[in-house]
């Protein structure tokens, strides 16, 4: 996929209209640093500059770089000061290609004597004296290529910047697939699409409700709320946000009671609904809320992560976590529908990209050989985030967590335990670890090769599947082998402690070849 373009300049040299034009005509997602900052601090641009100087602001602006500074296919529109700082300039070099859009004074005069929302430019002689400020500076210099905007439209503008930097056009990929999803409590419909809100005449949205909150967080809400907005909008909806800090430390009851204060503030009934836009932390605080609030009310899952389209925007599992232990309150709530909009996957961090991967070849390694083929012949593709093979491996990955959904909705029959593969040691690598070390999909990439050797000691697994399954998360540059700082002993310590264990014996699907699983019963002994 493509690299990011930054665009840098003077407030009023275009930024925006430039940016919104490259993001409609490539599949890079459009990123206005200035929304970022607005629904981080949930104050305007003007209020925070009014209420905390200038100085707090550029405090601020330096550290939401280094929060962004991993998202991928992104054309981002910078706010004007954030050049004059150094390390800024450097972390933008990092983050991709930085073209300086150059604005002549008179152009700048006459397009700014109209604009009273700049902080900055209240008193007209201020425009004068920052730009001859930033120009002698030269803090412009450090771009990749600069574009005279001065007598020339964004489109002329974007077109330029797109010819310099060769990015491919917009994948036309108009097809959405449809699933059912039947449980004994609801049916509800998966929709799996590239760019499915932006058009949604498609999707056949039955909203129940017209009073929708949007549940969201700062990074997701930038790139994709306004699209949430306009398709709502669209629908004779107007919506309200609700924006929730990032991370699964706040994966909280802090957070939930004040998701709920909003909503009740806003007098939400039992008409309304929520949307959970955003990766599983989102879908599960979401989730919690709408299967709560006034005793359940409408619920649809915009995942954007490839966990949450994979895994936790399906199946109806909620919750949060307390200091006791992750997902410790939750329930289980359906939603009724989940929308899976593929583009989402690109603006992806490397590090949840890959997170996501090790629940797909869990998949592949669990249920679906043909799957796993494709992971082992197309790494290079998928890890470029090829389009087309994406939507293949998500849809292959929604019709297994489907099945097993529809068969056991409330993991009461021992069927959805197959997903929990890989995590016995996993959760024991995460708990021992802090929570901090390793990402879940790191965890859980190396329970699966453990697992897998337990069957391969048992006689179940051959050796060549065995290699075959470490080599495929070697590839997909996951962890395969247990972290030297981690003792066994201490391992095994915790398997014992494992609610799972009756007599000694723990109970846990192994793989017995590609695509196949079956349940064993492993003496705790033995395990590690
Ligand atoms: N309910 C279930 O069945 C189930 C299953 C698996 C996991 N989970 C839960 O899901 C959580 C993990 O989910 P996750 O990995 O999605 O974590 P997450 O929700 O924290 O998302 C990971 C990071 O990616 C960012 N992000 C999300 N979408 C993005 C996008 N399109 N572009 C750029 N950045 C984006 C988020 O802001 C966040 O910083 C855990 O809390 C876990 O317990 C639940
Ligand atoms: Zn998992």
């Amino acid at each position: 996929m493509s690299e990011n373009i930054i665009l840098i300049g003077f407030m009023g040299s275009g930024k925006d209209s430039v940016a919104k034009e490259i993001s409609k005509n490539t599949d890079l997602t459009f990123f206005s640093m200035d929304d970022y900052i607005v629904l981080r601090e949930k104050r305007t641009i003007n209020n925070i500059f009014e209420e905390s100087g200038e100085e707090y602001f550029r405090k601020i602006e330096k550290e939401i770089l280094e929060e962004i500074e991993n998202v991928k296919n992104v054309v981002v529109a910078t706010g004007g000061g954030v050049v004059k700082d150094k390390k800024n300039r450097e972390t933008l070099s990092e983050m991709g290609k930085v073209f300086y859009l150059y604005t002549s004074l008179d152009a700048l005069k006459q397009r700014l004597s109209k604009d009273k929302t700049r902080p900055l430019i209240k008193d007209k002689n201020n425009i004068i004296k920052i730009y001859n400020e930033r120009m002698k500076k030269g803090i412009y210099e450090f771009a990749y290529e600069k574009v005279d905007t001065s007598k020339i439209t964004p489109e002329q503008v974007a077109d330029r910047i797109l010819k310099i930097s060769k990015i491919e056009t917009k994948t036309e990929e108009k097809s959405i697939e449809v699933y059912k999803l039947r449980t004994e409590t609801k049916e509800y419909p998966i929709y799996i699409g590239y760019d499915i809100l932006r058009d949604s005449k498609d999707l056949n949205m039955e909203l129940k409700s017209d009073k929708v909150a949007i549940i969201s967080n700062p990074v997701v809400g930038t790139l994709f709320l306004k699209e949430t907005e306009k398709m709502l909008m669209d629908k004779g909806i107007k919506p309200l946000s609700c924006i929730i800090p990032d991370g699964e430390k706040y994966k909280n009851f802090d957070t939930i009671k004040k998701i709920f204060d909003t909503l009740l503030k806003e007098k939400m009934d039992r008409t309304s609904g929520i949307i959970a836009l955003g990766g599983g932390v989102i879908g599960d605080m979401g989730g919690f809320v709408a299967s709560t609030l006034k005793r359940g009310i409408s619920l649809i899952q915009i995942p954007t992560t490839l966990i949450a389209q994979v895994d936790s925007s399906i199946g109806g599992k909620t919750g949060f976590d307390h200091p006791l232990g992750k997902n410790m309150i939750g329930t289980f709530y359906q939603p009724d529908m989940v929308l899976i909009d593929i583009k989402k996957l690109l603006t992806l961090p490397d590090k949840e990209f890959r997170n996501g991967m090790a629940e797909v070849i869990k998949y592949g390694i669990t249920h679906d050989s043909e799957l796993f083929g494709i992971l082992e012949t197309k790494q290079k593709e998928i890890t470029n985030r090829d389009i087309m093979l994406l939507k293949d491996i998500v849809s292959r990955c929604v019709k297994i967590k489907k099945k097993i959904v529809e068969e056991d909705e409330k993991e009461e029959k021992g069927i959805r335990e197959v997903l929990n593969y890989g995590h016995t040691i996993g959760h024991i690598i995460e708990t021992i670890t802090g929570y901090s070390k390793y990402s879940h999909g790191e965890a859980v990439a190396t329970g699966m090769v453990e697992e897998a050797k337990l069957a391969l000691k048992e006689g179940l697994l051959s050796n060549k599947d065995f290699e075959r399954i470490e080599k495929l998360i070697e590839r997909y540059e996951l962890p395969s082998s247990i972290p030297d700082n981690i003792k066994r002993e201490d391992m095994k310590n915790y398997v014992s402690q494992d609610k799972k264990v009756r007599k000694g014996k723990i109970r846990l699907p192994v793989p017995t070849g590609i695509g196949k699983i079956v349940f064993r019963e492993v003496e705790c002994e033995k395990f590690l």
